[in-house]
């Protein structure tokens, strides 16, 4: 193992997809950092570059492939360059086939149950000069140690599992990332006792379906209990946690929301349609009706609570009936704020050979209408805030406030920008909410 002092030369590292993608690309800048690696600011000119791909929605692909279109001119001009790809796309042969014969000149590509080994792929690259390839389709236990860059000190990811046992009919992940496998919580919370020490204040403990934490492993713990051993690690403020299952959303986890002070009052649940008989098409295990029966018992407990979800449009057979069911939810369920896809074919999954798969003038017709819906109760749900005086962790300058703003996340995830010198970053600071809009609030330190 090479020293900080003999550096090797620089990486960048493109990420695509979800937090679970953020969170291994820390993993690979970590391994990269601790063997002599360098972070560039830039992808020309690096001498390492890695793309970590994603394959929920199928723009993601074609994403990619344009982006390996680019590369391969950076890498024309520094052949010396060696590229790696990696992600979820890696766990499909249709993929790495192409890749193979239409991309020949992607030296390493690595699975997303192979990223201890990435090191040892690029040594190999390096010294034998010969295109290097690991990608496994299952995964024994998940390696433990490995070093992490992370983005911010006072606030982390922490993985506490892996992979997805639902087989939501329409999804690709249980294909790509394997099985459910969790971390003992011993791990875990070691883990984020030594982060405390480090300096993080807030953690977001990441998997697929936290809800089903320890479930497969048999830890004889369950997602609830872990939360009460992480509330009390002492320099931990705040314990956010993603994504959640509504089928496993337990009445442990809901009580736990009103006794644990560091818990932040913010649950993203994904709901997916509002039409019940939609949801057992999509296998999703819950109707609308249990659904909004656990946002009023959330809401029972914590009355403050922010619901966050994910909504597809125009899954394969959505009559207009479907369509407003989902309006009708999204009413009543009066979200936070909601991402919004329109449903894509993905091969191998069984959604992908349902018949009646929707035009796609119909759903963005309707998907349209949805935004337009959900926007409206976001901008309602963010007035509500105006001339409150929030909590605020501040993360830094605004990306999109200018010279001398700062943005930071109340409790409830709302963005806000304010004045503040970006020196207090990392700063828990109460701030007074003076205007607010769709997409962020605006206030002033106090
Ligand atoms: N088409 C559209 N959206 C999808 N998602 C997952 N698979 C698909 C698909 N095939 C969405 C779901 C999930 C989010 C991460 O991506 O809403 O919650
Ligand atoms: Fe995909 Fe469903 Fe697993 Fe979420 S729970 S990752 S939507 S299969």
């Amino acid at each position: 193992m090479k020293s900080d002092s003999q550096k090797r030369g620089t990486y960048f590292i493109q990420t695509f997809g979800c937090q679970m993608n953020e969170r291994d690309s820390e993993t690979i800048a970590g391994m990269l950092e601790r063997d002599g690696y360098e972070r560039a600011e830039e992808r020309d000119g690096s001498d390492v570059i890695v793309v970590n791909t994603c394959s929920v929605r199928e723009n993601a692909d074609n994403r990619f492939f344009g982006q390996l279109g680019v590369i391969k001119k950076i890498k024309e001009k520094n052949p010396s360059s060696i590229v790696a790809v990696c992600g979820c796309m890696m766990q499909q042969k249709r993929v790495t086939d192409i890749i193979k014969d239409k991309y020949s000149w992607v030296d390493i590509i690595f699975g997303t149950m192979n990223i201890d080994e990435f090191p040892a792929l690029l040594r190999e690259r390096r010294e034998l000069g010969q295109h290097e390839y690991a990608v496994a389709d299952s995964m024994e236990h998940i390696t433990e140690g490995l070093p992490s860059k992370r983005k911010y000190k006072f606030k982390s990811f922490v993985n506490i599992m892996n992979g997805c046992n639902n087989f939501c009919t329409y999804c690709i992940v249980p294909y790509t990332r394997g099985r459910e496998k969790s971390r003992p919580p011993e791990t875990i919370v070691n883990e984020i006792k030594k982060l405390s020490m480090d300096g993080v204040k807030e953690v977001t403990l990441l998997g697929q379906n936290v809800n089903s934490y320890g479930k497969a492993d048999g830890f004889g713990s369950d997602f609830a209990d872990l939360l009460y051993r992480i509330e009390d690690i002492d320099g931990i403020e705040r314990i956010r946690f993603m994504t959640s299952h509504p089928k496993d959303c337990s009445d442990d986890l809901i009580k736990a929301f009103g006794e644990l002070p560091k818990l932040c009052p913010h649950i993203h649940l994904p709901v997916q349609s509002g039409s019940s008989r939609l949801l057992k098409k999509m296998n999703r295990k819950y109707t609308k009706e249990h659904y909004l029966d656990l946002l009023e018992k959330l809401r029972d407990v914590r009355e403050d609570i922010a619901v966050t979800t994910d909504i597809i449009v125009g899954f394969p057979g959505e009559t207009d009936d479907d369509f407003e069911e989902t309006m009708d939810l999204v009413r009543k369920a009066r979200f936070d704020s909601a991402f919004t896809f329109l449903y894509s074919k993905r091969d191998g999954t069984p959604a992908a050979g349902y018949e009646n798969q929707i035009p796609d003038t119909i759903k963005h017709e309707r998907f349209n209408r949805l935004v337009e819906e959900l926007n409206e109760i976001t901008a309602e749900k963010n007035a509500a805030y105006e001339g409150r005086v929030e909590k605020v962790l501040i993360e830094g300058p605004s990306a999109r406030g200018g010279e001398g703003v700062c943005a930071g996340r109340t409790d409830t995830f709302k963005l806000v920008n304010f004045r503040c010198s970006e020196s207090r970053a990392g700063e828990l600071a109460d701030v007074k909410i003076t205007e607010t809009g769709t997409f962020s609030l605006y206030g002033e330190l106090i």
